[in-house]
C-alpha cells in the first residue's frame, strides 16, 4: 500500500503580529518568516515523518524547488512533482496571533493549473489499495477523484480550505473524510457545533450522510471524534503551550491515515495523531513543526 499525496505546496510568509488585522486597521508585524507549507506538501510531510511510503504529487514553479529537497530529505518520493516555467509556486500569507491562532491568504500559483494530462501522468502506476490524498487548494478535483476512484484507489478528503464547489465531490465515495467544525458546519449546512453533544450529533449525521466513509471530526486542543464500524470513537487532546496553530490539522491527518493504515486499529490511531498535532502546535512554522515518529516515544 502506497500513498500518494495529490496536492498544493506554499511558500508561507508568516507574519507574527499582536491581533490579526481587522477591517480598516494597520498594524506592525513583530517578526516576519520565509518557510515550506501547503496542504499537499504539509501532509505528505507529515506521511513521512510518520513512517510512510508517500509521494507528494504536484505543480510548483522553480522558486519552490527547495520545498521539494525538504520534503526528499524527510523519506517523501517528489518525483512526480511538476515544474512549471509558467507559473510561480503557490503562496500563503499568514498572520499568527499572539495565542498561535492564524488567519492565511492563499495565492493559487501552480496549484491551480493541473491539466488533464498532468493528472493521467500523476496517477501512473497506482492501483487497488492505495490511498490518494486530496486536499482544496488544487484545481481539478472532481477529475482527480474520479480517475482515483477508476483505478480503485481509495479517497482521503480533506475539505479544506472550504467552499461550496466540495458540495458538487462525489464525498459518499471517500474512505476517509477529514474535516474540522467549520467544514463539517458547511457540509451540513448547520451554524455552528459547540460541545460534546453536538459534536456527537454532528459526526453521526455525517455517518448518515455518508454510511461508507470513516469520518473523523478534529477539535484542536479538544481531541478528535470519528466515527468507524458503526461507533463513535473519541479521543482527548493533549495540552500543549501554544507557538503556531499552522499546520496542525495536516500533522494530525497524516499520522491518523498512517496509523490506520498499519493497522493500530482507531483508538491508537487517533491518539497517536492528537500526540503528533500537540506537538506541532508547541512549535513555530507549518511543514518543519511535524515531528517525527521517534518524537512521539519521548
Ligand atoms: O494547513 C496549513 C497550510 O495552509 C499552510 O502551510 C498554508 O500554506 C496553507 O495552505
Amino acid at each position: 500500500m502506497k500513498f500518494l499525496v495529490l496536492g498544493s505546496v506554499n511558500i508561507d510568509e508568516t507574519y507574527r503580529v499582536e491581533h490579526i488585522v481587522k477591517e480598516g486597521e494597520t498594524i506592525s508585524c513583530k517578526g516576519l518568516s520565509r518557510s515550506a507549507g501547503g496542504k499537499g506538501a504539509n501532509q505528505a510531510a507529515a506521511l513521512a515523518k510518520a513512517g510512510a511510503d508517500v509521494s507528494l504529487a504536484c505543480k510548483i514553479g522553480n522558486d519552490g524547488l527547495w520545498i521539494l529537497d525538504i520534503l526528499s530529505s524527510y523519506g517523501a518520493d517528489v518525483s512526480r512533482a511538476v515544474v512549471s516555467e509558467r507559473a510561480g509556486t503557490g503562496k500563503a500569507i499568514i498572520q499568527v496571533d499572539e495565542r498561535g491562532e492564524n488567519s492565511i491568504i492563499i495565492v493559487s500559483g501552480g496549484n491551480g493549473l493541473l491539466t488533464g494530462a498532468d493528472i493521467d501522468d500523476m496517477l501512473s502506476g497506482y492501483g487497488e489499495g492505495d490511498v490518494i490524498v486530496l486536499q482544496n487548494e488544487v484545481n481539478k478535483l472532481a477529475a482527480i477523484m474520479s480517475a482515483a476512484l477508476g483505478k480503485g484507489m481509495k479517497i482521503a478528503l480533506n475539505p479544506s480550505p472550504f467552499d461550496d464547489s466540495l458540495l458538487s465531490l462525489p464525498i459518499e465515495k471517500v474512505r476517509y473524510l477529514i474535516l474540522n467544525e467549520v467544514e463539517a458546519c458547511s457540509i451540513m449546512g448547520e451554524e455552528k457545533i459547540s460541545d460534546d453533544v453536538e459534536y456527537r450529533a454532528a459526526i453521526t449525521a455525517l455517518h448518515r450522510k455518508f454510511p461508507d466513509t470513516v469520518i473523523v471530526l478534529t477539535a484542536g486542543a479538544d481531541g478528535a471524534m470519528c466515527f468507524y464500524d458503526n461507533q463513535v470513537y473519541y479521543s482527548a487532546g493533549y495540552s500543549v503551550e501554544v507557538a503556531d496553530t499552522t499546520g496542525a490539522g495536516d500533522t494530525f491527518l497524516g499520522y491518523f491515515l498512517h496509523s490506520m493504515e498499519s493497522g493500530l486499529g482507531v483508538v491508537k490511531a487517533l491518539d497517536k495523531a492528537n500526540k503528533a498535532a500537540s506537538l506541532a502546535v508547541s512549535r513555530r512554522g507549518a511543514m518543519e513543526s511535524i515531528p517525527f515518529m521517534d518524537e512521539l516515544l519521548l
